[in-house]
């Protein structure tokens, strides 16, 4: 398949302008949602001359770029679904934690189950994620939990990226809970070396009080900087901390939460250029507060979309979920939430002059979804999308939707 030619979209989304490393937030309103065609050469967006390839009718769609999902915890062994009722019933996140519970019974189920079955698992979820329209998804170790089991997490998110259709990024979530037998601090001395010794695209940390301080996030901010990786943290979720100052100071290309962020702190983030990763998954599910992202808009905060997938605070694999909730619970309009789940996700991971948006030169990742982008949220966990192109080829059409493609099926 080279040449592609998408025609009679009701809406083809595109930035206000190419070559953007990321569109602030309060500029979102720019974000263009015209009908027209798109047209596809070889694996890049780009007008071509001669005979077309593939056709496909758009007509009713809204032609977008594919969904970039900046923050999932994949892979992972299983679920923890009974955790999730005793959640709904009354019992503290951090108490399931103390309590043997949380991160480590899913650092003991990822140490039980072998190298097949979690990429069986993962691969699983990413064919699922495909089908609601993600095209690049970022993964974390961080339920490994001892040196050895943490590098295997890295080789797992590696061999995944290998397997599934998607473009992946693997962050080293190396410290995301104290491993029995250490303190935070002789961990951090672990996590030195595994940013050392892993072949890892950013490093992450979990600031909480089952977990480490904000001089660890100091630290990491340290060792990313010196190793030229990355630095993300896992910030605010359940206590307030005040660790964005900590992660403003340390360069950081994401915080990540925001549930609990001090009103002090949104001014200093939004003029910077660390993205707000927010998780409306999790804060749903888990009954956390909510960001304060209608501020972070306003104030011209890179914001980003993330569905956070694990199996402990966000079993969520569907951008389109994660669109309807923050639409509702953030008060965004509906080019504020594309932005946050397609160029500022790009960004999120290093790339944005690749995938993010659709324009001439970037991979022909291209979604269609069978109504305007309106109804994305507006039917409310319906997923919309109807065809999947990956780097210009059809990777996933919805059955019924298959004469769009003059019945090409992936
Ligand atoms: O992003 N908060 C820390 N890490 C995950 C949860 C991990 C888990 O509960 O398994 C999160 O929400
Ligand atoms: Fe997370």
């Amino acid at each position: 398949m080279t040449k592609v030619l998408i025609t009679g979209a009701a809406e083809v989304l595109r930035p206000p302008e190419d070559g953007l490393p990321y569109l602030r937030h309060d500029r979102a309103g720019e974000l263009r949602l015209e009908g027209g065609d798109l047209m596809i050469d070889g694996d890049r967006i780009g007008a071509f001359s001669g005979d077309v390839d593939l056709r496909i009718d758009a007509t009713g769609c809204a032609v977008l770029p594919g969904f970039v999902d900046p923050h999932t915890h994949l892979p992972f062994a299983g679920w923890r679904a009974d955790e999730y009722e005793m959640k709904v019933t009354g019992v503290p996140y951090e108490e399931i934690a103390r309590s043997g519970g949380g991160i480590a019974s899913s650092a003991r189920s990822f140490s039980a189950t072998d190298d097949e079955a979690i990429l069986a698992q993962a691969t699983g979820l990413a064919a699922e994620m495909l089908a609601a329209g993600t095209t690049t998804f970022e993964g974390k170790t961080g339920y490994g939990l001892s040196v050895d089991a943490e590098r295997r997490a890295v080789r797992l998110g590696r061999a995944l990226g290998g397997r599934v259709a998607q473009t992946t990024a693997v962050t080293g979530l190396f410290a995301h809970a104290v491993p029995e037998g250490f303190t935070a601090d002789a961990w951090m001395d672990e996590v030195e070396r595994l940013a050392d010794d892993t072949d890892v695209d950013a490093l992450d940390i979990y600031v909480e009080s089952v977990a480490f301080a904000n001089e660890h996030l100091e630290r990491l901010g340290a060792i990313a900087a010196a190793r030229g990786l990355p630095l993300r943290a896992h910030v605010e979720q359940f206590g307030a901390n005040r660790s964005v100052p900590v992660a403003l100071a340390a360069g950081a290309r994401s915080v990540d939460h925001l549930a609990r962020l001090h009103p002090e702190d949104l001014e200093p983030l939004a003029q910077s250029e660390t993205a707000a990763v927010l998780l409306p998954g999790a804060e749903f599910l888990g009954a956390e507060e909510t960001a304060p992202a209608r501020g972070l808009a306003d104030a011209g905060a890179i914001c980003v979309l993330g569905t956070d997938l694990n199996p402990g605070t966000s079993p969520v694999s569907s951008i389109p979920a994660i669109v309807g909730l923050a639409v509702r619970r953030y008060g965004w309009s509906v080019r504020e939430a594309l932005l946050a789940c397609t160029l500022n996700a790009a960004y999120v991971l290093g790339m944005a002059s690749d995938v993010g948006s659709l324009e001439e030169g970037k991979r022909a990742d291209v979604i269609l979804l069978d109504t305007p982008a309106a109804h994305l949220p507006y039917r409310f966990a319906r997923n919309p999308v109807c065809a999947v192109l990956v780097g210009g080829r059809p990777v996933w059409v919805r059955p019924d939707s298959a004469w769009r493609l003059g019945g090409a099926v992936a």
